[in-house]
């Protein structure tokens, strides 16, 4: 669209259709056209079994089949139900007690929390910081909320992450301004699949610490962690958190949590941003803020995900289940990744670093035709960002991983030379 008739396009970029959904309606026009077995629909963002179909932890839809009236008429409370709150930071931090203060306010799933830290930490105009591959509604939330979006390359030349690049973006932009929100995705970023390591993490606070020893300076990272249960071994994808403790007042770490994938609730719009602090007032702050907020915007959240998180988090055997279950869907998507790797190496198909998680990222030229060519085969991906191909190893079978790599190499030569 180029001119709006009754609305205000107020400098955001509305473009109309989400080419996302655009690419999965082609798939779903070929599936109808030749069959399912025929096509590898490597665009969708939800985890799916071989069939195609959503996978849903059961032990979870009992939780909340057996919710009475109650518990989903009712409002929740603005900030959400205390029990869910604690629910969610022991889902993020498990057996760990961070040391300080810790907060925590609901919102619908982690796009909410990610649109809030933006909204208090930021004033209109600022920029905010992500990684050069990013997921796009980092970028819708910037726009809409009267931002920009910076980024600096998440790779080195050797393809580890780039902390230089991290350092030298963090103060180009602070030089500019006195606040600074930093949205890192791990683990399993989305769309690489690449998860901090423990070394990336030292860098990067070592970076953001150096920038805060100028009082002047307010910096806040959101570790979005959406995928913080698809990252392999749970306590193992969470030994960062306890860096996360003990900071400067003036850097602050906010988690973005997430019902979506965790447990598989994506249509119920769980979710909470959780902050932690040594200072309590910097905590009380967020809480009311972040209410603020939520009152201006959805007002409350879904009540039925808070208290079917709640429920679980209340039963030792009813989480063990919701664990065991979840384990297994992970055991699933683990298996389809290494297959991508394996098949990737195999024919010399160079991805970006790719630790676990929903996506892989082929970078190449030409992405928009390379993905054409590849949709005479069947194989529905996303050009991503001018750069590369995304591949949704979630929403397609091992086999298809085994076998897209060699057609997207086939592809890459035949588009490009
Ligand atoms: C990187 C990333 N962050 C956050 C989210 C948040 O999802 P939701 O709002 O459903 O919790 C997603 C979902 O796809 C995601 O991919």
């Amino acid at each position: 669209m180029t001119r709006f008739i009754m609305a205000e396009e107020n400098s955001r970029i509305i473009t109309g259709e989400d080419k996302i959904f655009g690419i999965n309606k082609q798939a779903q026009e070929m599936i109808s056209k030749v069959g399912r077995e025929k096509v590898a629909n490597a665009t969708i963002g939800s985890l799916l079994d071989d069939n195609g179909n959503l996978v849903i932890l059961s032990s979870v839809v009992d939780v909340m089949k057996d919710l009475k009236p109650n518990d989903y008429a009712e409002y929740a409370p603005i900030a959400g139900v205390p029990a869910f709150l604690d629910a969610a930071v022991k889902s993020v931090f498990m057996d760990y007690t961070p040391k300080g203060y810790i907060n925590a306010v609901a919102t619908p799933g982690g796009t909410g929390a990610i649109r809030n830290a933006v909204q208090n930490y930021t004033k209109r105009g600022d920029v905010i910081m992500t990684s050069s591959w990013y997921w796009n509604p980092y970028m819708t939330i910037a726009q809409e909320l009267e931002r920009d979006l910076e980024t600096y390359p998440l790779f080195n030349d050797n393809n580890l992450f780039n902390t230089d690049a991290f350092e030298e973006k963090m103060k180009e932009i602070l030089s500019n301004q006195d606040r600074l929100v930093v949205i890192i995705n791990t683990p399993c970023h989305n769309p690489t699949g690449y998860s901090l390591t423990l070394e990336d993490w030292d860098q990067v606070l070592c970076a953001m610490k150096k920038a805060a020893s100028d009082q002047s300076k307010k910096i806040v990272f959101l570790v979005d962690a959406a995928y913080l249960d698809f990252a392999g071994d749970a306590k193992m994808s969470r030994a960062f958190l306890p860096k996360l403790d003990g900071l400067p007042e003036n850097l602050l770490p906010l988690i973005a949590f997430s019902m979506s994938k965790s447990f598989t609730l994506y249509g119920m719009r769980g979710g909470a941003l959780i902050c932690l602090s040594p200072n309590k007032e910097i905590t009380n702050e967020f809480k009311l803020v972040n209410s603020f907020s939520n009152r201006g915007t959805w007002s409350n959240g879904t009540r039925a995900a808070m208290v079917t998180l709640s429920r679980i988090y209340k039963n030792d055997t009813l989480l063990e289940k919701v664990v065991k279950e979840r384990e297994a869907a992970l055991s699933m998507l683990i298996r389809r990744g290494k297959a991508f790797q394996h098949a990737s190496e195999k024919v010399g198909l160079v991805t970006s670093p790719y630790d676990s998680g929903f996506f892989v990222i082929v970078p190449c030229k030409n992405p928009e035709q390379v993905g054409e060519e590849l949709q005479k085969d069947g194989i529905f991906t996303v050009p991503f960002g001018g750069k590369g191909l995304r591949v949704s190893v979630a929403s397609i079978s091992e086999e298809w991983c085994s076998i897209i790599p060699g057609k997207m190499a086939a592809a890459i030569k035949k588009i490009n030379g």
